[in-house]
């Protein structure tokens, strides 16, 4: 099942939400690249002179190709919208993020954003979490962080590329997904991971989105 065409469509309807002169954050994966496309469209079409906030090299190269200014987010303090994608989203608007590894810089952004606009099909809404959580970790803290995140409950696996190769953060840090089994009580949860030393940032994120939008067959969405 494809949800090209729903993403397409949504992605033009949160574009209502973006004034001129706003500073936008671009989150990462396909759902913030189809929203990343629309905007460039935005901005040409009415000549905006709008900021983006990359979350990762990957959405920097498609803004870069859309033309869209970008400022880094180590120069402002905060910015009006961020769109982004999501993992898994539960009955209670918490989202896991983190499947394409850029978590730390999309939790900051999430931060400061006076407005977060997440997407994501309708595969990934569920009661509780389902799927592991994308923890990232300095390497040296590889085995201990293993060690406390087991005796929280987890299992952790070393994330790595097609090859067997360790897959590296672009801050340089490795990514342990974590296997909790069903997760009831999220934000207890995170907490617990990001109290271990060594943990950079969970991909169960604590600040929740303004708006959801959930696409859905024959090109449809919902706004939550
Ligand atoms: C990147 O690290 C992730 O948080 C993505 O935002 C998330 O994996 C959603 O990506 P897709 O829109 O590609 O499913």
């Amino acid at each position: 099942m494809s949800f090209d065409g729903a993403i397409e469509a949504l992605s033009n309807h949160a574009l209502n939400l973006v004034k001129d002169k706003q500073i936008i954050g671009l989150g990462s994966g396909r759902a913030a690249t189809a929203l990343v496309k629309s905007l460039g469209k935005l901005v040409r079409e009415n000549n905006y002179s709008i900021s983006g906030v990359p979350t990762s090299l990957q959405i920097k190269v498609i803004a870069e190709k859309e033309g869209i200014s970008l400022v880094e987010a180590d120069q402002i303090a905060n910015l009006d919208i961020v769109f982004d994608g999501a993992d898994q989203i539960d009955s209670n608007k918490f989202v896991i993020k983190g499947g394409g590894g850029a978590l730390l810089r999309e939790n900051i952004l999430f931060s400061m954003a006076k407005k977060i606009v997440v997407m994501a099909d309708s595969t990934k809404f569920v009661k509780n979490f389902t799927r592991t959580v994308p923890i990232e970790v300095h390497p040296l803290a590889r085995n201990s962080v293993s060690y406390h995140v087991k005796k929280i409950g987890g299992k952790t696996v070393l994330r790595t590329l097609d090859r067997g190769y360790p897959f590296f953060s672009e801050n340089g840090n490795i990514i342990l997904d974590a296997d909790f089994g069903i997760i009831k009580n999220p934000k207890q949860l995170s907490v617990k991971i990001k109290s271990i030393p060594g943990v950079l940032e969970s991909g169960i994120f604590l600040k929740k989105p303004n708006i959801i939008y959930k696409a859905k067959e024959k090109n449809k969405f919902e706004i939550l």
